[in-house]
């Protein structure tokens, strides 16, 4: 496993069952079976190609009998009465958004959510607040030179984000500081390369919302 999905099963805790949504090659259940993890486990790919790999991962790791391997389109035939974490990482914070919300039964106290956007975090964020989960941690972690964030979340806290912070998390929910501070910093540059792009649009809302996003950010940065 790489640092990035090491650190999506070290946010696993002992329960009674756990899916890994879109598993692709598996290395995480087959991980999580070979560790001890005590639970039922069960791997799901929309694609046959990527479940037939995830299958021969466990299979060459011996431990083919422990997984349930699911062909569905994300949470479908989730067995939901036998699990009670979810872990969905490597793919858009959108097609996330789309699993979760296609699947109304996880918005429910019983499940923990692992959630590992690539790209639109803040999406992703913004439909956990606005569905009534609380984000119980922020993680960052880096692998080969790129900072991941993973995001894990429970049902029926609530976690008051401002506009900024649904792009980066709440660095008060950080463990890492030295890499939230980075990420700040690396985001801040993006907010700031976009606002110089728009320069001829100052007038428009697109401008006033990203310059107001780059100001929280600035103020985010005098936190630190
Ligand atoms: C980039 S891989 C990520 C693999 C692994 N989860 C990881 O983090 O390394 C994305 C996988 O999600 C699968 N996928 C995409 N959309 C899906 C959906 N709606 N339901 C289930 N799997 C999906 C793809 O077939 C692919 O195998």
């Amino acid at each position: 496993m790489n640092r990035r999905l090491e650190a999506i099963a070290a946010l696993v805790q002992s329960g009674k069952g756990l899916i890994d949504v879109g598993t692709d090659h598996g290395y995480l259940p087959t991980a999580l079976a070979l560790s001890g993890y005590p639970g039922r486990l069960c791997a799901s790919d929309i694609n046959a190609g990527p479940l037939a790999a995830a299958r021969r991962t466990a299979a060459e790791a011996g431990v083919s009998d422990r997984i349930s391997f699911l062909l569905c389109d994300g949470l479908s035939l989730c067995p939901r009465e036998e699990i009670d974490t979810i872990v969905v990482a490597g793919m858009g914070g959108d097609l996330i958004v789309k699993i979760l919300d296609d699947a109304e039964w996880c918005l429910d106290g019983r499940y923990r959510l692992i959630l590992q956007p690539m790209t639109k975090a803040e999406v992703l964020r913004y439909w956990l607040i606005y569905n009534g989960f609380g984000i119980e941690s922020e993680i960052l972690t880096e692998d080969a030179g790129r900072l991941y964030q993973i995001i894990c979340a429970a049902y029926g806290g609530s976690t008051g984000l401002g506009d900024a912070e649904l792009f980066i998390g709440k660095r008060s929910l950080c463990p890492s500081l030295s890499l939230y501070d980075r990420q700040l910093e690396s985001l801040a540059r993006r907010f700031e390369k976009m606002l110089a792009g728009m320069e001829g649009r100052r007038d428009s809302p697109h401008y006033r919302l990203t310059l107001e996003i780059w100001e929280q950010l600035q103020n985010l940065r005098r936190q630190t």
